[in-house]
């Protein structure tokens, strides 16, 4: 098979530096755009990003902008959050050492096999898809009993599958499972994981649900391969990108599957340059829940326990989680802000309602913040001296209730310790909140609302 490396690739975009100010909170009048938008749909045809969608991932470019503005030497970049590891991918790209933490399996998954891709043998990947193609093509023509199963513990309202695209999936596991070389494996997995709910009777509307329930038709059958083959294809096309640029190097390089809540585990203090980082928002949207296929399918879960486990270490909690408590309160103070007036606020309205009220969403608005003091904590423990954190963070509508979580969280770094460089609004506006988009939970969203991201400047003096 002939790799073609691409020249039409999105040229790295102008980036506008972002200008270091002084000290001290910008007003919000004058937040001011200096980042490249943090989204991730631009990701969604750059080489190595584009092999897995992930919400609210956020844009190579607005990574590389901040890596150009703030790190002028090689050096030591953390992502807390890091998803399916745009920030590690830029930073390897950059050349410096790369650390994230993620908790889904899956995530991390997909994280380290694109850190992995400058070290793959293009060669042996390139025949591994010929192998496949065969064995796919062998297998189907036959009267073959694949060996392997479906996830024993992966429960779905509907089938997930229908009998002709399992069987040709479950063809797809017997070829996966028999490869030898670990980082060959991972790619095969990861091109499986990310096609596999668009030959499903499911789909992303953003949140997982039924087909039937989205008006489309369900699938009776599916080019299985073809799609698999595609996704390896431009994997193998990124693969040979990326190693065209990159120098040979003994970066050091590590995915660590656990809560950012455990740092002090894994790292020693003072030991990282840069964060670039977005951690879930404020607006209960469920990374587990969400990729729960991947994770039966993969073998990271087996039982609802183990959904739970996830979870339980998901930053902020969910609203289903804390609904029910009589109160859940911040777990510290921060004078001079009318954090603790809005919750209250919130706390009164549509009592009525009981848990699907205003102190549902309350307490897990508290919950919420409760966690970004723990971030703040891990942020000012990695950093060393004089080094920065850029925390990509969205507001958020909870029952017609503004919350600008981009000034509490920049209020409780600088709680912990840590200064406020700037805050800055990339982008006005945000779509696709689930939480005012639901007639069951919101409350009247006020039309002079709205959405927005924005990048909290952050410095260890
Ligand atoms: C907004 S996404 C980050 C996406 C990332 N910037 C990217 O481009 O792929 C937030 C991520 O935080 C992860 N997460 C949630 N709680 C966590 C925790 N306590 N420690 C580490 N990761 C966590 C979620 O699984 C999710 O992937």
């Amino acid at each position: 098979m002939a790799i073609v490396t691409k020249t039409n690739r999105r040229p790295a975009a102008q980036l506008r530096l972002p200008v270091i100010p002084e000290n001290g909170e910008a007003p919000a009048s004058t937040k001011e755009a200096g980042f490249s938008d943090p989204n991730f749909a631009g990701n969604k045809t750059l080489p190595i990003h584009r092999w897995v969608p992930w919400i609210a991932g956020f844009s190579s470019d607005f990574v590389k902008s901040a890596l150009n503005g703030y790190l002028k030497k090689k050096g030591t970049v953390l992502d807390p959050f890091c998803g399916v590891g745009t920030t590690l991918v830029e930073a390897i790209l950059g050349g410096h050492n790369a650390i994230g933490f993620e908790i889904n399996p899956y995530a991390v998954l997909a994280s380290r096999a694109k850190a992995n891709a400058h070290r793959i043998d293009i060669d042996e990947f390139i025949s591994k898809i010929d192998d496949f193609r065969q064995f796919y093509k062998k297998k189907t023509s036959l009267n073959y009993t694949p060996q392997s199963t479906p996830p024993k513990g992966f429960k779905t309202r509907a089938s997930f599958y229908s009998s002709q695209v399992l069987h040709k999936v479950l063809i797809v596991q017997d070829f996966v499972l028999a490869i030898e070389d670990n980082n060959l494996r991972d790619l095969f997995r990861l091109a499986f994981a990310s096609t596999m709910v668009s030959y499903s009777n499911y789909s992303y509307e953003p949140s997982l649900g039924r087909r039937v329930s989205a008006g489309r038709e369900e699938i009776h059958d599916f080019p299985v391969a073809k799609a698999i083959t595609d996704k390896l294809t431009d994997m193998a096309e990124d693969i040979a990108w990326m190693q065209e640029r990159m120098e040979r190097n003994n970066l050091d390089v590590q995915i660590i599957n656990d809560s950012f809540f455990h740092c002090q585990k894994h790292l020693s203090g003072a030991s990282v340059d840069l964060v670039i980082t977005s951690p879930p928002y404020l607006n209960n949207y469920h990374y587990n829940r969400n990729t729960r296929p991947q994770l039966y399918w993969l073998g990271y879960a087996q039982s609802p326990d183990d959904l739970k486990k996830l979870e339980d270490l998901n930053f902020g909690k969910f609203w289903q989680t804390v609904r029910d408590l009589k109160r859940l309160d911040l777990s510290f103070a921060l004078p001079h802000t009318d954090i603790g007036e809005r919750l209250q606020m919130l706390r009164k309205l549509n009592k009525e309602k009981g848990p699907y009220g205003g102190n549902g969403w309350a307490n897990y608005a508290a919950a919420y913040f409760n966690d970004c003091h723990r971030f703040a904590e891990g942020i000012r423990y990695v950093l060393k001296r004089r080094g920065t954190a850029l925390v990509v963070i969205g507001n958020s509508i909870l029952q017609g209730v503004m919350i600008p979580t981009d000034e509490y969280f920049a209020k409780i770094a600088e709680s912990v310790g840590l200064e406020l460089v700037k805050i800055d609004i990339p982008r006005a506006t945000r779509v696709g909140n689930s939480i005012i988009q639901s007639d069951v939970r919101v409350g009247k969203a006020k039309s002079s609302h709205q959405l927005y991201e924005a990048v909290v400047v952050l410095r260890k003096p």
